[in-house]
């Protein structure tokens, strides 16, 4: 400290984050069994495979007509919020989107700060087993989680890119986490982001986990909680 070590080491600091995750990420995936589908590996990305691996988890933990509590972080567009709505039949089911609908907080690789901003009305979605909360998740996930009832089982999608929101969302919802609960990544395989968050989360609470799907080169991942 006394020599600004800072000063040398700063400019290299993402650099070396990002290589240091992304050796951490390739022997995870070398080390973790998949027991569920898994398209690695794919010779180019294409990010409409995520919908293979909505079909195949859906299909798999048998979520098209059972009650669920989904939840998601990041909603944008809502894109993957409506594929979810409409896959699953259940008039008790509920569905929680949460996002500042004013865009990233952070800046998120090339994406700056504001970008991905989409006004809530113009989802257009009229199912009334949906609720929205507007906001940033580190204001509006705690309130929210001071009166919800903890029942169904939960599927958990983590689609806000950030390491920042992903591993405040996991923290808070840590305490919920039932067996059986499934958190899907949307971006997985961004080191110093989604995968950063899911490596200090499982292992300082001590997580259990099985990983019953991957697609897109592990982009898309899904796992199921063990407890
Ligand atoms: C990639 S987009 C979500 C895409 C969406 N799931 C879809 O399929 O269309 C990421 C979203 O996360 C939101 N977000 C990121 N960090 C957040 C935070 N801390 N609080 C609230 N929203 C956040 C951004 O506003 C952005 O809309």
């Amino acid at each position: 400290m006394k020599w600004r070590l800072h000063g040398i080491v700063e400019p290299f600091t993402g650099l070396l984050l990002n290589a240091y995750h992304m050796s951490k990420l390739s022997k995870w995936r070398q080390q973790t069994k998949v027991t569920g589908y898994n398209d690695w590996y794919q010779g180019r990305w294409d990010y409409s495979r995520r919908i293979n691996l909505y079909e195949a988890v859906s299909k798999q933990e048998n979520l098209k007509d059972s009650p669920i509590d989904y939840f998601e972080f990041g909603v944008c567009g809502g894109h993957s919020f409506k594929w979810w709505l409409e896959h699953n039949t259940n008039s008790s089911s509920k569905f929680y989107g949460f996002d500042t609908f004013e865009g990233l907080p952070e800046d998120f690789g090339p994406f700056s700060k504001g970008t991905m901003a989409v006004a809530l009305e113009s989802l257009n979605i009229t199912d009334p087993r949906a609720n929205f909360y507007k906001g940033l998740f580190q204001d509006t996930l705690i309130p929210f989680l001071e009166s919800y009832q903890n029942g169904k089982k939960k599927l958990i999608h983590m689609d806000a890119d950030l390491f920042s929101a992903t591993i405040f969302s996991l923290s808070q919802l840590y305490r919920f986490l039932n067996d059986g609960d499934i958190i899907l990544f949307d971006e997985f395989a961004v080191p110093k982001h989604e995968f950063m968050a899911f490596k200090i989360f499982t292992e300082s609470f001590y997580v259990n986990y099985e990983v019953i799907g991957a697609a897109n080169n592990y982009l898309f991942v899904a796992v199921k909680i063990k407890k």
